[in-house]
């Protein structure tokens, strides 16, 4: 058995690889890990597919015999949601490395945009997958989700009435997600991953700095060896989170009843806070199409200072900055909610509130962008970097608040 993985992983690599390209602190090995877990995704998945029943009268009852009857059933249904959970926080994480170790540029450019179609898939997976088991939490959440792509530019409508009845979610949107989720995603998830690795080896593998380059080891058993004691740990890992802690399954979906609260998954919690405070338009369409351009422009931004593979750029002051920006970003947001929550949402409609927030944002991180060019090099590196940190900081601190609340800690 070790063997037969020992060979599939020399299937994946060159012969000989750069030894400085193997050090834990170059990749974390997510991307790898993140390669495994696709592949446990498609295992289980593939189990699921012969007791899950796509149907409104069914599907709930199917997930609960599996729940209550069987538990190898259980323990396979945990492993795919654990596994998707942590794959979701790895792709994440890896994002941050290949941006941070600055290997998106050149060559890899291209990759970071595959990447990107990676990342989209992922959270597809996530939004139509919450859907099939058809409880009562999923089904509201995803109607309340669907019907926010409605606001989307010309083709929002014919989006949200391919995935709802109407204003609803229905047995025939349960059907289309079911088919999205387990045979069109597969589909174009192995594609761009096929494309997105063999990228890597055209890239002549990961991203190291210049000087370090040269010193070459045979890929057995430096590369692999490491490889497998990172599989074991993420195995463990699953293992023990899907024997002690159940997949969520809350009651049957009520059709007429809407419940007081309605709750995102972990992953979605961000975007459901930021909707709670501004326009459906401007926080679930206009912002993300706003971040996403950058993402797509960020590449290009600053090429004549970037170090390849260098994290931070090798720049001390570049790595003070980024943590006086990730403050600022924390410090702003849990401001502006607290503003929002105490004075905003009640004396203001929600047109004039969005004004209001976006406004103060944009102005305030503007002038802490402006004192910190003051004091810096004004390159466009740092700038695209600085930028960076502030949405993203932002967001994870939004994702924050909006699970303390869910969890009505706050
Ligand atoms: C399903 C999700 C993903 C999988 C399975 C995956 C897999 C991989 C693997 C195996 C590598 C080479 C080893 C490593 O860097 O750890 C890699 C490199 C890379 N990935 Fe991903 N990736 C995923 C998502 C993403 C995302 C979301 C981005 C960014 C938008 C991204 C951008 C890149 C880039 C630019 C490289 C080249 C890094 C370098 O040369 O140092 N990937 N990916």
């Amino acid at each position: 058995m070790l063997n037969s993985i020992k060979r599939f992983l020399l299937h994946l690599h060159p012969p000989r690889v750069e030894i400085n390209a193997i050090k834990l602190n170059r990749t974390f090995g997510l991307g790898g890990m993140s390669v495994f877990l696709v592949s446990l995704l498609a295992l289980t998945g593939i189990l699921l597919r012969f007791v899950y029943v796509p149907d409104a009268e069914k599907a709930y009852r199917s997930i609960e015999l599996l729940n209550h009857f069987n538990s190898a059933g259980r323990l396979i249904r945990n492993i795919h949601y654990w596994s998707a959970t942590i794959l979701c926080l790895f792709s994440v994480l890896h994002l941050l490395r290949v941006l941070f170790s600055q290997a998106i540029y050149f060559e890899r450019k291209k990759n970071w945009y595959y990447g990107l179609v990676l990342m989209f898939l992922v959270f597809a997976f996530c939004f139509t997958g919450y859907l099939l088991p058809w409880d009562q939490v999923s089904y509201w959440a995803v109607t309340v989700v669907a019907n926010v792509l409605r606001y989307f530019p010309v083709i929002g409508d014919a989006l949200a009435s391919f995935l709802l009845d109407g204003r609803f979610v229905s047995e025939h949107s349960l059907l289309r997600f079911y088919h999205l989720h387990t045979g069109v995603l597969p589909v174009l998830l192995f594609m761009v991953l096929s494309i997105h690795i063999w990228l890597v080896r055209k890239a002549k593998g990961v991203a190291i700095p210049q000087e370090q380059k040269g010193q070459l080891v045979n890929t057995s058993p430096h590369l692999v060896y490491k490889e497998l004691v990172a599989l074991l740990i993420l195995i463990i890992a699953i293992t023990t989170l899907s024997i002690f802690f159940n997949a969520p399954l809350s009651t049957p979906a009520n059709l007429d009843r809407v419940p007081e609260i309605i709750t995102a998954p972990w992953y979605f919690a961000g975007m459901q806070e930021l909707l709670l405070h501004i326009h459906p338009l401007v926080g679930g369409i206009l912002l993300p199409i706003a971040f996403l351009i950058f993402l797509i422009v960020v590449p290009k931004m600053g090429l004549d200072e970037v170090k390849v593979g260098v994290w931070f750029n090798g720049s001390r002051q570049l790595k003070k900055l980024y943590a006086l920006a990730l403050i600022f970003s924390v410090l702003l947001t849990v401001l502006l909610v607290v503003l929002s929550d105490a004075i905003i949402k009640d004396s203001f409609n929600v047109i004039w509130g969005t004004v209001f927030m976006v406004s103060v944002y944009f102005v305030t991180v503007s002038g802490f962008l402006i004192f910190l060019l003051r004091n810096l090099n004004r390159s466009m590196l740092s700038i695209s970097m600085i930028v960076f940190v502030l949405f993203t900081g932002s967001y994870i601190t939004l994702t924050i608040i909006g699970l303390l609340r869910d969890a009505q800690i706050i």
